[in-house]
């Protein structure tokens, strides 16, 4: 069995945790795997290819056999077939189909033995909402970042604006606060801290803040 160590990194949208897990894993020189990613490509296709929600082994079939690469063209890039999706997976649209796919069981079955793929020498971390529960229970380290709903709200409305893209913080708010709801109270792998995890609040906290924290509790850091 492949023991390459592995730092989990839970929590809700807007927590930090793609930021937090990317610095980590350049700090220790290991990979990255951002499961959320693999969630918004299959809510994509799912959309594109109008697969029926309410089928969840049509939706299993899709992700059995979806075509996904990382990193084609830099960092944080997502391909799906031939095609760059990085960004189509960051639209509002992609949100939602990812939290709708993550709430259907054999959809994450489909998707697990990919995620358990990702863990190599020298180590991994990985960004999710189930990476210290359910993927890698064993990990190493498991570390659960929370930020209050205002605060996560206001760094996504940073990041959209930032990147030219309109938003309405209200908006953002609601829609926040709807993917916690499904994130949390779905039966298959729900959003909680591993009872093992480290739970950090990073609402007060600065990026570099929170990364030493994590790499404070990494032994062999
Ligand atoms: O982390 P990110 O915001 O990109 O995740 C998008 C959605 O994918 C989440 O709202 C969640 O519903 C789903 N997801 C999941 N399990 C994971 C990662 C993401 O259900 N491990």
């Amino acid at each position: 069995m492949n023991k390459a160590p592995v730092i989990a990194i839970d929590g809700p949208s807007g927590s930090g945790k793609g930021t937090i897990s990317s610095r980590v894993a350049e700090s220790l020189g290991f990979s990255l795997l951002d499961s959320g990613a693999l969630y918004r490509v299959l809510g994509i296709a799912c959309d594109r290819d109008g697969i029926d929600l309410t089928d969840p082994q049509a939706v299993a079939n899709l992700a059995r056999g979806l075509d996904i690469q990382f990193g084609l063209s830099g960092e944080g890039s997502v391909w799906l077939d031939d095609e760059d999706v990085s960004l189509a997976i960051r639209t509002d649209l992609g949100s939602d189909m990812a939290s709708k796919v993550g709430a259907i069981e054999a959809a994450r079955e489909a998707l697990f033995q990919r995620q358990l793929a990702f863990r190599e020498a020298p180590g991994l971390v990985a960004d999710g909402r189930d990476m210290g529960t359910t993927v890698f229970p064993d990990a190493t380290l498991k570390i659960f970042l929370t930020a209050s709903l205002e605060a996560r709200a206001q760094r996504r409305y940073k990041q959209l604006i930032g990147k030219g893209i309109d938003a309405i913080l209200p908006a953002l708010l609601r829609d926040l606060k709807e993917r916690d709801r499904r994130d949390s109270e779905r039966t298959v792998s729900p959003l909680k801290p591993a009872e093992d995890a480290i739970v950090i609040d990073t609402t007060d906290l600065t990026i570099d803040q929170v990364v030493n924290q994590v790499l404070e509790h990494y032994p062999l850091a």
